[in-house]
């Protein structure tokens, strides 16, 4: 550990309200654990019901008073690029963070997650000059002349929740647009992975966000996170979670009908078709259930595979599954590392089961790995799969692939769409109408053709049905934290 993370964890982890870090009004605390060996390196202070009212009132007194708004666009631009700079600037450290937190490999996040939570920061940035309403021509009263226009304007106060499976990316795709929208916000990050965000809360202090603007609070999410959802003097709660979390959002919601964004679970298919490039297929259909430990919304956890290639598609998936190497998050050349707790890991093995009671078969893995006192499961697949079986129904956000075999080109679509999930799919085939056609007739939110999984700040991310409200990411996101106001005036 570097001495300056060592530091960093010998204290108790503070909330950041109204500019000012500190422990719970009641002093609660709970352990911050490593999920590569069990052990806790440092506490966190849990949020009580004062605390959240606190950051609450903070942040509405921030925005009525226009601490923030009434800046102008490029200088809050000039606030998040620096926030870019300052988190690449401390990208080893929040790594390593990231790493002891949420058991990302060291290499994983300093080349992928930082840089990416960075250039979120910079994109927003970028849209903070470019906000627009648009001028209108008005026919309703002949002979009278007007001039109308629509004004975008921040939504408010914003509640952004986030999950433990990609802490500070995930923290990053909320508060960039949020601020670069002008909304005054509260964080929540999950219980399990206070860790980075509570440096995104610091390195956002120092390039120079107003107190008040940005708040930070840890703690349970049923309460609150509830409260959150529930209060009165937010405008905006946007979640990212499981979507049974998500509902209860929805209902906690209702009582001042806050506009409410959600990005929920997923069971993306991925079709391999037999003309695919099928070494690159099943590298990324590998890539697409094993990376992060299948802890990853868009997680391609639904395999099927054309027939005549079905055996060659299954025996190249488990010689890589076989061959991963599974281990603590230190470990050099980690192909996969932890589960992110006790309780997940315990979930996961139960899904495992469950579907081996319902007749699927074991093609790799399924065992539990006693390594270091961490959570940690083989790649696992499972064959011999349809969709009665409850791996093929259910996200169990862990590394579990179903592998279902199908014949002709027709009968994969209403394969792929039977799902209550609709975040993501990939296609996998040579034939480029074959893959248009398919990603225009399967209903999820992201379609990736001969690759899985790749995100950019430009791309619309979210899903249909049971996926998701709203869309993260691109322009589409920064408008979900505005409102639109029409304006006509009578010449
Ligand atoms: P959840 O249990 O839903 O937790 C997500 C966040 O919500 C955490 O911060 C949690 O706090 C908080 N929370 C829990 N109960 C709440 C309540 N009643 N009111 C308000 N907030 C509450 O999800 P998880 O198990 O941590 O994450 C896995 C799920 O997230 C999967 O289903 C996955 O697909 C989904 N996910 C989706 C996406 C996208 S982009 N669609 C991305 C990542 C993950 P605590 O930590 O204290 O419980």
């Amino acid at each position: 550990m570097s001495p300056e993370v060592k530091h960093r964890l010998s204290g108790v982890q503070r909330l950041l309200i109204d500019g000012r870090w500190q422990e719970s009004d009641e002093g609660q605390v709970s352990d911050v654990i490593n999920p590569s060996s069990g052990l806790t390196i440092s506490r966190a202070a849990m949020a009580q019901y004062q605390d959240v009212e606190r950051a609450v009132a903070a942040a509405r007194r921030s925005f009525d008073t226009g601490l923030w708004t009434g800046m102008t666009p490029a200088q809050r631009a000039k606030i998040l690029w620096r926030a870019a700079d300052l988190l690449e600037e401390h990208a080893d450290e929040l790594a390593e963070l990231e790493m002891l937190d949420a058991g990302k490999s060291l290499a994983g996040a300093r080349g992928g997650e930082i840089p990416f939570a960075a250039e979120c920061f910079r994109y927003y940035a970028g849209w903070c000059t470019k906000i627009e309403g648009s001028t209108k021509q008005l026919s309703i009263i002949p002979g009278q002349e007007f001039h109308a226009y629509t004004r975008r304007e921040p939504i408010g106060v914003a509640a952004l929740i986030v999950p433990w499976n990609g802490p500070l990316v995930q923290a990053a795709w909320k508060v960039a647009p949020a601020l670069a929208a002008g909304c005054s916000c509260i964080l929540k990050p999950a219980e399990e992975t206070p860790l980075s965000a509570v440096r995104m809360g610091e390195i956002l202090m120092e390039a120079g966000v107003p107190a008040g603007v940005f708040n930070l609070l840890l703690g349970e999410g049923s309460t609150v996170g509830q409260q959150l959802a529930e209060h009165a003097d937010v405008d905006k709660v946007s979640f990212t979670g499981s979507t049974e979390v998500g509902r209860k959002i929805i209902d906690a919601a209702k009582g001042n009908l806050k506009k409410v964004s959600l990005e929920l679970g997923g069971k993306s298919p991925v079709i391999i078709f037999n003309d695919a490039d099928l070494d690159e297929a099943i590298a990324g259909a590998a890539q697409g259930i094993f990376s992060n430990a299948g802890q990853v919304c868009v997680a391609g956890s639904r395999l099927y595979v054309q027939e005549s290639v079905y055996d060659q598609v299954l025996s190249g998936l488990v010689r890589i599954a076989q061959d991963m190497k599974v281990g603590p998050a230190t470990t050099a050349g980690l192909d996969m590392g932890p589960l992110i707790s006790q309780r997940h890991l315990n979930r996961v093995c139960d899904r495992v089961e469950r579907g081996l009671t319902e007749g699927a078969v074991l093609a790799a893995g399924g065992r539990r790995l006693e390594l270091d006192g961490g959570y940690f499961l083989e790649p696992t697949i499972l064959t011999e799969c349809d969709h009665s079986h409850s791996v093929v129904k259910e996200e169990i956000f862990g590394p579990v692939l179903t592998v279902i075999k199908f014949s002709a080109d027709d009968d994969i679509v209403p394969l792929a769409n039977d799902s209550e999930y609709g975040l993501a799919a990939s296609v996998w085939t040579r034939d480029v109408s074959k893959a248009h056609k398919t990603a225009a007739a399967i209903k999820a939110g992201l379609l990736w053709i001969n690759c899985h999984g790749i995100p950019d700040m430009a791309i619309p991310f979210g899903g249909y049905k049971q996926s998701g409200w709203g869309r993260e990411n691109g322009y589409d996101s920064l408008l979900q934290y505005t409102e639109l106001k029409s304006v006509v005036a009578k010449l």
